[in-house]
């Protein structure tokens, strides 16, 4: 089975507290306990992580370009700034492993510190405004990356 990491940044791990008409109401262990059966169905091994820590968010990059390992990430606040992880996100593009940006909400449609991704433009692909759905669309793109 092919490992991958979906990764989450800086405070997702209150989902189901935090914002839950823009979030939803479910939380993390949900979103973990999904993804590992969405990627039991795609033969994907997935493991979920998640931090409020830039540098290891960006130790957790380097690991998966040393390790040969597909990412989904959610950056959330990172997305907008983090030129550290854009750098370290890079490196994945630069080893030919897939990087899925993915967004619960639609940034977008919201406040316009939002609407720009310092991810997106080194990004494979990127999925917003779908929920937790918008985790099983990223590794469904995973699984055709790799089948490519
Ligand atoms: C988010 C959107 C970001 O703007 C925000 O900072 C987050 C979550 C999302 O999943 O919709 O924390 O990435």
């Amino acid at each position: 089975m092919t490992r991958v990491i979906v990764v989450n940044g800086p405070n997702l791990g209150r989902l189901g507290v935090r914002e839950p008409d823009v979030y939803g109401h479910q939380d993390l262990d949900t979103l973990r306990a999904d993804c590992r059966a969405w990627g039991q169905e795609l033969g994907l091994d997935v493991e979920v992580r998640q931090t409020d820590d830039e540098a290891t968010m960006i130790g957790w990059m380097h690991q998966a370009v040393d390790e040969g390992t597909p990412v989904v990430m959610n950056p959330a606040a990172f997305t907008h700034y983090s030129y550290g992880l854009a750098d370290a996100a890079h490196m994945l593009g630069d080893a030919g492993l897939p990087l899925i940006e993915v967004h619960i909400s639609n940034p977008a449609a919201r406040e316009s510190f939002r609407r720009h991704s310092v991810i997106s433009p080194v990004a494979t692909a990127t999925i917003t405004g779908m929920g937790f759905y918008g985790y099983k669309l990223a590794l469904e793109a995973v699984a055709h990356c790799l089948a490519q």
